[in-house]
């Protein structure tokens, strides 16, 4: 996935990225391109500002997933952009370094616009981050994971409104290739992984089970290296990764389903995801950090207010999204604890404009590679969460964010609120 090159400094102190939103070849759709997007990246305290052209059939928007900026910024369906229009949102990148993503998020299209291929990453740098391996594309590897239905050589796009869940794809693609392989030169590399899928959840690890060590979550690295096998990320959350590899070895990175039986979660099967193929001789990569820097996690102070979220079938509080109701008036920089529960079949939780930290799954503490800052959670069936929340300083009384069920055919159906911070 190419990186993509910013302008030089506008003279106002912005540095300017062109996207353009188009139609590609058989079926997909893509940003500058056929298909996906390329890796916009920006260091904390920088000014950016985005011309996101859409050169498509239909009117789309383009959201900031992860990304703390003005709710008039946030490209959520109040900020539409007709075919042949552009839109320019600016604003200060002010957050730890963090791997997010952009995409669509028009109301009621979203499945259909991310699975056609509109999606891309957003990396945050912050001058001064721990020793850990950065040179994109050499031992910093981002990896999109999309499942997607094929047939003679196009994208099937029907089935994205299927069932309970949506779209179930039968074909892997990693960063839009299928069957793919990666060269690896150094002893260890760090993968970004995002889950851009419709629906599907992925629990990811190595063929041979080796151990490997997370690095960070959603919304910026962790505290300390957590070491692991396996890891569960549902759409629209991100996991970064360090592993090691011996010289001239191949390794398999798969996924292998948890709940076989199971109907109720959208991760019964099993995937291939990528070969990782050693080179005969690889440069030693320093060691690993043990302190990491990451966001310390957010404490809610006593008597923190206190929201519940009932999920059902396709709402949220037993409302569906109306975009001319506001559900939530948050006070700036407000620390709230919301509590998540899922009353049915599995879902997942994301806010908008915000970092979370997990206080407990089912009561008790989350895993270790869960407790760093978080966008969205997994939620398996009738399970409940607790989230320490931090919102932020950016108020706008009139324009709000969302939080709504990642598993696009959820939030299409509605399954969405609106929060206004003032
Ligand atoms: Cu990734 Cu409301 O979105
Ligand atoms: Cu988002
Ligand atoms: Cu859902």
């Amino acid at each position: 996935i190419p990186p993509l090159a910013p302008s030089e400094i506008d003279p106002d102190g912005f540095r300017s990225f062109a996207l353009n939103l188009q139609p590609g070849k058989n079926g997909t759709w893509g940003i500058n391109g056929d298909h996906l997007g390329p890796t916009v990246r920006a260091k904390r305290g920088e000014r950016v500002r985005m011309a996101v052209t859409n050169r498509l059939p239909e009117p789309t928007t383009l959201h900031w997933h992860g990304m703390r900026l003005p709710a008039r910024m946030d490209g959520g369906p109040h900020q539409s952009i007709e075919p042949g229009a552009t839109w320019t949102p600016q604003w200060t990148v002010d957050q730890p370094a963090a791997t997010t993503w952009f995409h669509p998020h028009p109301h009621g299209q979203t499945a259909t616009h991310v699975y056609r291929g509109l999606a891309g990453l957003f990396l945050i740098d912050e001058p001064g981050g721990p020793a850990l391996p950065s040179d994109y594309g050499a031992d910093d590897i981002p990896l999109i994971v999309q499942d997607k239905i094929l047939a003679d050589g196009r994208l099937v796009t029907g089935p994205v409104d299927n069932g309970t869940f949506g779209l179930l794809g039968d074909t892997i693609m990693i960063n839009g290739t299928i069957d793919p392989y990666v060269e690896v030169t150094t002893t260890q590399v760090r993968f970004r992984l995002l889950n851009a899928s419709n629906t599907r959840v992925y629990r990811i690890g190595f063929a041979d089970n080796r151990t490997f060590h997370v690095v960070g979550g959603d919304a910026g690295l962790l505290r300390e290296p957590v070491p692991a096998d396996r890891v569960k990320i549902s759409p629209g959350e991100r996991i970064e990764i360090v592993a090691a590899f011996d010289p001239g070895e191949t390794v398999v990175l798969n996924s292998i389903g948890e709940n076989r039986r199971d109907a109720n979660d959208p991760e019964e099967d099993d995937f291939e995801l990528l070969k990782v193929v050693a080179a005969a001789s690889l440069k030693p990569s320093k060691p690993l950090p043990q302190a990491l820097g990451g966001p310390a996690p957010v404490i809610p102070p006593p008597g923190a207010r206190v929201r519940r979220f009932a999920l059902s079938g396709s709402e949220i509080n037993g409302r569906d999204m109306d975009m001319n109701r506001i559900d939530e008036v948050i006070p700036a920089g407000a620390v709230e604890i919301w509590e998540i529960d899922n009353t049915t079949y599995a879902h997942n939780f994301h806010i908008h404009e915000v970092a979370f930290t997990i206080l407990d799954i089912n009561g008790e503490p989350p895993p270790a590679y869960l407790a760093g800052p978080k966008d969205t959670v997994f939620l398996r069936k009738h399970a409940d969460v607790r989230l320490a929340v931090r919102f932020g300083r950016h108020t706008d009384p009139a324009t709000p964010y969302m939080y709504h069920c990642h598993l696009l055919r959820h939030e299409d159906k509605g399954m969405m609120g609106q929060f206004v911070i003032v």
